[in-house]
């Protein structure tokens, strides 16, 4: 058992929290809004996360305690996790004055009290080198150097998915350039990559593609960082890339959902983050491939490949409205039905959505929105997004859809990929579908009586019902 805590309650802090409590580890979760830690102790979760509930409710009060203050987490633990907000500031460059203000808090705690040997590991995202500037801070407030170490290890999780992710990862990787820090957090880690988590009772489920025991990977604090940001910044340029493809195919009428098969049975490309739809969203990926673009200039490197990204990902919310207006002609005055306001399926999280973009898009050209997200439309309400009077959220998809000329698809939930499309399809004023995820397929969707538009493959119009009324018909 390793003392440990975590600062910064948030998707990344908490969730990795609540997974060292399963690990056997004694945590303490910090943050300082006291709202928020009353409400953890209170039993709440302040996040949509599957299997964090359960691990909050399995450990809480026993193995994880919940705290506001930074100094007597320190105190109390071997190893501190810093999980705090990196947010892009105006040049894209991260802002790391969170990061430094918790790095001089922790030296403190040191200084006053310097007794035991600790590390200070980044699990936030962080530009390579932050480690030397957050060592710096350290010995500058008082930390004797010989106590305490900086490491990295970077979090590859995904919203949703990110206690699996944790529980069942395909990689660890831990950065740091002193044995005793490595030996540390390798302890940490041990029942994953010793396999003896797994063998325990009541564990989370395997997920189908698990390896087990999980592969532990240790490099340099250097190696950590740059590992963190060039992952995915990679994986956001595969999805640009199938975006690029798909736009390919659809001036020369190819399907890439084929393209993507072919593809992606090459096992060095892989079939994986190879989904065309409305652009990558969300915390990461945008404010990651800004960052690492910044760095990359920062250190005399011009990535320009990165900029390309970015324009793609751009480029293909303004395509998507370019299929709504084609399907409407003209947009302004249009009933418009809304699935998806969430970044990507499974979570209620908005950051940075294309879904929340494009409505923004399509308000500014006169439509009226009735949306639907199973679990986003709270965080959708509350932030402000759309001051308009022109969206209305609906109970369900169903309602959404009532009298609007066209339906779109713009997050990929797996239970819009099983709606009853006939009724959907009544609902609806014109049997018109725009599909940002490509969750359907055109053959059945024609044949259901939908004209039936998505991304990267030809579009189908209805084939039964040919008495549907024509786009602009009242
Ligand atoms: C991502 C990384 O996957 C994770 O390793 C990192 O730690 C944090 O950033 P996350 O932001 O939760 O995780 O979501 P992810 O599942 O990666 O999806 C990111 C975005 O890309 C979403 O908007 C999603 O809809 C989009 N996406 C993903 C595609 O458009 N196509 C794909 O094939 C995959």
């Amino acid at each position: 058992m390793v003392k440990v805590s975590v600062i910064g309650s948030g998707y990344v802090g908490l969730v990795a929290a609540a997974c060292f409590a399963e690990l056997g580890h004694e945590v303490i979760c910090v943050d300082n809004d006291a709202r928020k830690i009353a409400g953890l102790e209170r039993g709440e979760t302040p996040i949509h996360e599957k299997f964090l509930p359960e691990l909050l409710a399995r450990h809480r009060g026993k193995r994880i305690r919940f705290s506001g203050s930074v100094k007597d987490a320190t105190r109390a633990s071997q190893a501190i996790f810093i999980a705090v907000g990196t947010p892009p500031s105006e040049n894209g460059e991260a802002d790391l004055s969170y990061v430094e203000a918790v790095s001089r808090e922790i030296a403190r705690a040191i200084a006053a009290n310097p007794n035991e040997y600790k590390i200070v590991v980044e699990k936030s995202t962080v530009p390579v080198d932050t480690s030397q500037g957050v060592r710096r801070v350290m010995e500058l407030n008082g930390a004797p150097s010989h106590l305490f170490d900086v490491a990295s290890n970077p979090e590859f999780l995904r919203e949703g998915t990110a206690v699996t992710d944790f529980l069942y990862p395909d990689r660890i990787v831990i950065g740091a350039d002193s044995e005793r820090c490595i030996a540390l957090l390798k302890k940490i880690y041990e029942p994953l990559t010793d396999g003896s988590y797994y063998k325990n009772k009541n564990i989370i489920p395997e997920p189908d593609d698990a390896q087990i025991p999980a592969r532990l990977i240790a490099t340099s604090a250097k190696s950590a960082e740059l590992i963190k940001h060039a992952s995915n910044a990679f994986l956001a340029m595969k999805i640009s890339f199938i975006n690029a493809v798909a736009a390919v195919c659809e001036s020369v009428g190819a399907d890439v959902g084929q393209v993507r098969e072919g593809m992606g049975a090459d096992i060095r490309i892989g079939k994986r983050f190879l989904y065309p739809g409305v652009g990558y969203g969300g915390s990461c990926f945008p404010k990651d491939v800004k960052a690492f673009r910044a760095v990359a200039q920062h250190c005399g490197y011009d990535f320009g490949l990165l900029d390309e990204v970015m324009r793609i990902n751009d480029d293909q919310r303004q395509r998507f409205i370019k299929k709504v207006r084609n399907a409407l002609w003209i947009l302004k005055g249009k009933r418009l039905a809304v699935l998806g306001l969430a970044f990507k399926g499974g979570t209620d999280d908005i950051r940075d959505s294309q879904a929340i973009a494009i409505v923004q898009s399509l308000l500014k050209e006169g439509c009226t929105i009735a949306a639907y997200d199973p679990a986003a439309m709270p965080k959708t309400q509350a932030s402000g997004a759309f001051s308009s009077e022109a969206v209305f959220f609906a109970a369900n998809p169903y309602d959404a859809a009532k009298d609007a000329d066209a339906v779109l698809v713009l997050t990929e939930w797996e239970e819009f990929a099983s709606l009853d499309l006939e009724r959907l399809r009544t609902a609806l004023k014109h049997p018109i579908m725009v599909d940002g995820r490509n969750l359907y397929q055109p053959q059945i969707m024609a044949e259901l009586g939908f004209t039936y538009i998505s991304v990267g493959r030809p579009d189908v119009s209805a084939k039964k019902n040919a008495a549907v009324p024509a786009p602009g018909a009242d």
